[in-house]
This record gives structure tokens, sequence and C-alpha cells, in this order.
């Protein structure tokens, strides 16, 4: 959680940190701050609540000369968000101020030991130990100090740092928390993600655990943990400016949301070559697959209900047990797993606390990994054994879409690709690689079919609860679809196994309770058909999600969701799109501030 920046150069510093904290604000929005240095002054700039109001205190900049500078976008950890908790924090003796992503787990003994030298405490946050570390080890030299700084500290960080003693330079540190440099023209940057980034330079270089930098306008020096210079390549940025902004569209939600017919064709089309699906980057992992005798897949929130869902396709082609398992819950339960699991870990942030903790307790027991991610160079791609990405874009709206239609995307190519490559796929190889190609198409159709959807959301928008039920593939989508719907309009939404409503659930319905059913794949719509009769005979209005020939289901329902004919094996990415939508409309009439729901943010750094 948090987003930081840093820049260095000619022009004015603190319109750039403006730009940057807003393009990082998914990621934390509850309070801001800048420093910025104007010759041997750093004069530090604070707010609760959104960037907006850090813009207008500074007169979006203008009142903060210096043109270097770091900046703080917050997620409350330790602390409330008030203004004194804002980063960044002020060393007592005035000479460095620090910004922070990450979380110290032994800031309580150092506050106390720091407390007890004498320094004094401005905030209630983790982060300002770090400050007052830095000013007690400092001894003419910023990188000692840092060095010897990071060296007591335990979690995860990446820390921008700027000293009054050295004008026109910012430092970068990282540790298990993701940072960026940019290089530009005589000036340079760092920041959280690339989104902060692209406006200035496409050329960066991803630091690396243990690694820290110097940055000035004309050059960027990058050390490891003992101090010691070293090379790092530079990387370039592919997809432009306009990827990182709404396009026109009212929310990055639904833009996400329209631009998943690209996404997916990004995702499937470059891997498939001559009728049969290829992943270059799974080379090594051809030949160990004979040995591979059950696959786990861990995630969180969404990542893991698309595990749920692409679950099916690989047990089915594959014939491979398949666990999905939460990461919060594996990294504590004494695995069962060892150098004959696959470990498949799904993020699109890729730098999710719980999922990289789940994946080193299960390296640490053998199992060998392989990470569907999206962020390029992000904390869980390095990890892992294998790497493939997603290809999704940029993903900015706090509830994920396009990356979740990605990700399983992805893991229905891997099932294709490891049954394949096992010599376990029917004859039908080419008619299921048909099925993926036409998944663009198909998307773009369930968004086109569905015009109802506004008018459904002014009917459903002030439910007190919604239930979706579904079976088998339905059931997985039918959890994503109640999560969508209540992390961004704030109704209570859950999904069930349809078959499991006699065993409780059915308690709760009553009149005009709204049941929404996922009714998409054959093999067992007559049973969720049954439960729609269930449903309805005590009072409930059902939504129905399916085929538009679909005459049993059809004549049930109160109201349809549509999508087009397709296999159930691929069907989650096409079944899940009318439910977004739903969710974002419902949002939009309950006047919720859908990009940025509240008491969230988009990559949960932290456990
Ligand atoms: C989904 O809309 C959520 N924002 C959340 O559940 C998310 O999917 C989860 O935190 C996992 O994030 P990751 O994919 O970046 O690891």
């Amino acid at each position: 959680m948090c987003g930081i920046v840093g820049f260095t150069g000619k022009q004015s510093a603190a319109p750039i940190l403006l730009d940057g904290l807003k393009k990082l604000e998914y990621r934390g929005y509850d309070s801001a701050g800048i420093a910025v240095m104007d010759g041997n002054t750093i004069s530090v700039s604070k707010v609760r609540g959104r960037i907006a109001n850090l813009c207008e205190k500074t007169g979006d900049g203008a009142s903060v000369p210096g043109s270097t500078g770091i900046g703080h976008t917050r997620w409350a950890t330790h602390g409330a968000p008030t203004e004194e908790n804002a980063h960044p924090h002020l060393s007592n003796d005035g000479r460095f101020a620090v910004v922070h992503n990450g979380i110290i787990e032994n800031y309580m003994a150092l506050r106390e030991e720091l407390i007890r030298d004498g320094y004094r405490f401005q905030s209630e946050t983790d982060t300002e130990v770090i400050v007052h570390l830095i000013e007690m080890y400092y001894r003419g030299n910023v990188r000692d100090a840092l060095i010897k700084t990071a060296n007591r500290l335990r979690g995860s960080y990446a820390l921008g740092v700027i000293c009054s003693e050295e004008p026109g330079r910012i430092y970068a540190v990282r540790e298990a928390s993701p940072l960026i440099l940019g290089i530009g023209m005589e000036e340079n940057f760092f920041a959280s993600d690339v989104t902060a980034l692209v406006n200035h330079t496409r050329n960066v270089v991803y630091l690396e655990d243990g690694e820290f930098a110097e940055l000035s306008g004309d050059e960027i020096r990058i050390f490891d943990c003992t101090g010691r210079e070293i090379n790092k390549k530079a990387s370039r940025i592919s997809w432009d400016v306009q990827a990182a902004e709404k396009g026109g569209y009212d929310h990055f939600m639904l833009k996400e949301i329209m631009e998943q017919p690209a996404a997916v064709k990004a995702a499937i089309a470059p891997r498939i070559k001559n009728g049969k699906i290829d992943f270059d980057e799974l080379g090594g992992l051809v030949s160990e697959l004979p040995e591979i005798r059950k696959i786990v897949i861990t995630a969180c929130g969404s990542a893991y209900y698309a595990g749920c869902a692409g679950k099916y396709a690989l047990e089915r082609l594959c014939r491979i047990p398949v666990e999905t398992q939460l990461a919060s819950e594996l990294r504590y339960s004494d695995p069962l797993i060892d150098g004959s699991t696959l470990l498949i870990v799904i993020s699109q942030s890729g730098e999710t606390a719980d999922t990289i903790a789940a994946m080193k307790e299960c390296k640490s027991r053998g199992a060998r990994t392989l990470a569907v991610v999206n962020v390029v160079g992000s904390s869980i791609a390095s990890l892992a054994d294998y790497t493939v990405y997603t290809w999704a874009g940029p993903e900015i709206a706090v509830a994920t879409t396009k990356g979740y239609t990605t990700q399983i995307s992805v893991l229905y190519m891997l099932a294709l690709f490891f049954a394949e490559r096992l010599g376990r796929l029917g004859e039908d190889a080419g008619g299921l690689i048909g099925q993926l190609q036409a998944l663009p198409r198909r998307i773009q159709q369930a968004i086109d079919m569905n015009p109802s959807i506004p008018a459904l959301a002014m009917k459903y928008h002030e439910s007190r609860a919604l239930f979706f039920i579904g079976r088998n593939t339905d059931y997985a989508v039918a959890l994503e679809g109640a999560l969508k719907m209540k992390e961004i309009s704030y109704l209570h939404a859950e999904a069930y196994a349809a078959g499991e409503l006699k065993h409780g659930t059915i308690a709760l319905i009553e009149e005009h309770q709204p049941v929404i059913a996922l009714c998409c794949n054959p093999s067992v719509m007559e049973k969720t058909l049954s439960n729609i009769v269930e449903v309805k005979s005590r009072g409930a209005e059902v939504l129905a999600l399916t085929f538009r020939n679909n005459h049993k289901i059809l004549s049930a329902a109160d109201d349809l969701l549509f999508i087009p004919d397709a296999d159930a094996l691929f069907s989650a990415v096409i079944e899940i799109v009318p439910l977004q939508l739903l969710a974002y409309y419902v949002a939009k009439a309950n006047g919720c501030d859908i990009d940025k729901p509240k008491n969230l943010a988009k990559s949960v750094t932290v456990e």
C-alpha cells in the first residue's frame, strides 16, 4: 500500500511530484505529502485525504519552490490518517525527509531505543524510526547512514530520502516493496509504479531487494546493500501514456472493463503458434511436468477467484489434482507440499504480501513455482522459478477487471499447454484452441448484448443484500461477481454454491430478496434451475445470467443478463463481464467512489 515518488532535475519539483502522486493514488488515498528542497531548505506540505487537497494547499505546487523532492500517498497502517502521520517525516535536526511504502516490523523496539537516546517523535507511524536512524548514523555521508539504517530495519520498505546537505540529490532504497527508477534528460525520477513515470520517460531501471540508488539530475548510481556500486540494465516501458489515462470514460473501472476484449487477446494471441499453445517462458518446466503430482494455486481476493475458475480447465484437461488455497491461509497451514508440487501463484500487482509469503513458504518446501503476474519486474515475478505475464496493461481501478480475466485466460492456456505436452489432450485440441481464440470476440458480445444493465442497477441498487448462486464453473464466477459488487457498491453481496442453499442459506430468502443466478454451465443447468424455482417460491426476485436461447431459465427468472454461447470450460471470462458492469452501475447509482473504494488499496503489500 502507499505510493512514493521522487524527482531531481531543473524543473520545479512540486508539480511533477503531485502529478506522480495522482497516478499512484490508487495505492492509498487517506493522506498525502511532499518535501521539496530549495537550496539547503526542505519544506514539507501535508494534508489529510486526497491528492486534490494537497494540490489545493500548494496551489498545484506553485507555492513550493525547488527542483528536488519526494512525495507520498498513504494507506494508513500505523496511526490514523492524520496530517501528523502523513509522510514525509522529518528528522529532529530538519536535515532529512523520508517517505516510505511498506511496514517496519521491529519499529516498536527501535522507537523505544531512539526515545531513550533523546529523539522526539511527531507521529504514530512505524516510518518515523527510519528518519531518526538516518540522523543518528549520519556522519557526513548519506550513503553510509542509509546502509547502517537499512541493517537495523526488519520488514518491507521502499524509501525515498532527501538531505538538506545535498541539494539536487534524492535517494531510493528498496527491500520487499516495489521501486522503479526513471531515466530522463537532465532529470531523474523514482516511483512505486511505472504509471507515475510514463509522462516523463519510458526508460526505467527496476531496483531489486537490498539495492539502493543515488539520483541527481545528471546521473543515477546504484549500490548493493554493502555499498558496492553495481551496473543494472535499463528497460523500456512498452505501453503509452494513454494506457494510464481514463480516455473519456467516467472511471478507470469502466475503461478497464471495456478494454477486456483487447487485454484477453493480448494475453492469448501471441502464445498461439501454428495452431498450438506455446509458452517460450516455460521451456524449462516442460521436462519437469511428468514429475508433477499436484498443482496448488494460491493468491488473494480476485486473483484467488481467478484460480478457482481456472482450476476446472486444469483438472479436466491435464488430469492432475488442483487445489486452490488462499495465500493468507496457506502461509500458516504447514502445507503438504514438496518437489512434486507445482505452485501457481496469481497476482495482478505482483506485490501482495500474503501471496509472496505463501510462495516463499512453498518454495522452501521444494515446490516449483510458476507466477501468473501482470506487473513486469514485480516481486512475485522475480521470485518465481517461471513467470508468465498476463499483459493486461496498467490496471488503475482498485477493483480488478481485466487483471482477473487475463489471469483466467492464462490459466486456460496453461491447461491446454500442459495437457498437450503431457500427451493428454484428446482429438479436439483444435476445437479447444478455437474456443480460446474466440474469447475476445465473445467478451465484446457480452458487453454489447446487455444494454439493460444500467436500468437493472436502478432496480437493485437499494437492496440490503444480494445473493449470487451457481454451481461448478458458475460458482467460481459467482464468488468474483459478489466481491465486485461489495467492494465498489458497499452492498452486502455473498456467493453460495447453489447446492448449499438448502443447508442453511435458504433461511435468509424472503419476499423480494434479490438472487443473482449464474446458469451458464449446461452440465449443472437443470440443478441450478431447481434452486431458482426454490428461491422464487419463497419470494426471491431472480436475476439470471444465461444464454439467449435458454428458454427454461428465461421463463423462470424475473430479469435477465446474457452471454453468447460458449464452452463452459472457458466461459468464466465471459460470464463475469455483465456482473462487472452490474456492480459498476449499482455503485454509480449509489454515488460511490468507484475507482477508489473506501478502506481499500490496489496492492496489499502488508499482511
Ligand atoms: C479485487 O478487485 C481486489 N482489488 C483484490 O481482491 C485483489 O484482487 C487482491 O488484493 C489481489 O491482488 P493482486 O492480484 O495484486 O495480488
